[in-house]
């Protein structure tokens, strides 16, 4: 596979801005990284090498091209039109504050044409709420990687009311072509739908050890040596399907005790007060705060092994 002619806009050369870049380089596109700090995007080039050479040396780079291919692929930008006049595909990822989002998307808006796709990293605005104004509205819409985005393949799209089906449509097949695995919501709603299914299990997680059923280490403990095992293979409906003969049986096997233990359910927990800071503790003898990176580091590698385990499996549906 050669590198392609096709550029593609990255603003804001944060975590999650390099992110994108080497995803997309990894496809041979032309990406422009621009940010209003120069240093950053010094730093963002430096970092992204390093990490194209490292991801090289172990065997894990993603994409077809090897790493200098993909390091050439990348340009960055203190001028904004240069990322997104003539882009095919506009990827924000600047800070969480919904005045720089509309801020920047009006600028993008300004400079960008009828062709190109202007899509938001944001992982709590739904898209309506910076999207409105824009000229191009109908190519407008939120496009939600997890964190660390280079493993994990999840992307949400999530389009405002005005959004084109066909942006949407495009979105997707750029998502799938970049190795990522999209989502596509029909609408947009809050905490799209990683977050919601996310809060649930944080809410009921605090309830379980505000009630002193267990430790902050053994609720973890129920995610990543239990649901977590299947989780990573199938989700929660599957699970039910196979977890009897199939989910008509599932249901009529179980339907009363799920609600009967549901209804045991303590009201909506916020996270705050003495618990907060009890959490706090028991999550820091287990991971004290200086140790966060090299944890993460540790997080990461678990997901690439896990990435190569996934491919040598059979292939997903
Ligand atoms: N970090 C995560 O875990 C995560 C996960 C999913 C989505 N997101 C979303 O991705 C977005 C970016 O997050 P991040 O963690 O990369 O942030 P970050 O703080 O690491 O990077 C933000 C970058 O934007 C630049 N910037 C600020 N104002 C700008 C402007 N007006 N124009 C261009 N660049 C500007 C900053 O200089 C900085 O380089 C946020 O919307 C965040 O919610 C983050
Ligand atoms: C990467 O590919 C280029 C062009 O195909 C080649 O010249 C270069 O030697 C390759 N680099 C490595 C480290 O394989
Ligand atoms: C991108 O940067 C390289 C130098 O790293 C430069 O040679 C190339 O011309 C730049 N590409 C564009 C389109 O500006
Ligand atoms: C949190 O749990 C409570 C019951 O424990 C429930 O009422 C609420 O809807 C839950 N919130 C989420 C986001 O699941």
């Amino acid at each position: 596979m050669a590198a392609k002619d096709e550029k593609i806009g990255i603003i804001g050369s944060g975590l999650i801005g390099r992110s994108w870049a080497m995803l997309f380089a990894g496809a041979g596109y032309q990406i422009f990284i621009y940010d209003i700090e120069s240093k950053q995007i010094d730093s963002a080039l430096v970092d992204i090498k390093q990490q194209l050479q490292r991801l090289e040396k172990e065997g894990l780079l993603r994409g077809k091209l090897n790493a200098s291919e993909q390091f050439k692929c990348i340009n960055g930008t203190l001028d904004l039109k240069q990322a997104v006049q003539d882009a095919i595909f506009v990827q924000e990822c600047v800070p969480e504050v919904l005045e720089i989002k509309k801020k920047v998307f009006k600028g993008v808006d300004d400079i960008c044409d009828a062709n190109t796709i202007i899509s938001s990293s944001t992982s709590t605005f739904v898209p309506s709420l910076f999207t409105e104004e824009l000229k191009h509205r109908k190519n407008a819409l939120v496009a939600h990687p997890i964190n660390p985005p280079y493993y994990v393949p999840l992307v949400e799209i999530v389009p405002a009311p005005w959004t084109d089906p066909n942006a949407v449509k495009r979105t997707r097949e750029l998502m799938e072509e970049i190795g990522q695995a999209p989502v596509c919501l029909t609408r947009e709603i809050p905490g799209f739908a990683l977050n919601r299914i996310q809060y649930a299990i944080l809410n009921e997680s605090w309830n379980l050890v505000a009630d002193g059923v267990l430790s902050v280490k053994d609720v973890d403990k129920v995610m990543s040596e239990g649901l977590g095992w299947r989780y990573a293979f199938l989700g929660p409906l599957e699970t039910a399907h196979l977890n009897a003969d199939g989910w008509m049986d599932y249901c009529s096997k179980y339907t009363n005790t799920i609600h009967s233990v549901s209804e045991t359910f303590k009201p909506l927990p916020k996270f705050e007060g003495p618990q907060t800071k009890v959490v706090g503790q028991q999550l820091e003898e287990m991971v004290p705060i200086q140790e966060l990176q090299s944890r993460r580091n540790w997080r990461d590698l678990c997901l690439t092994k896990l990435a190569a385990l996934k491919n040598t499996l059979t292939p997903k549906h």
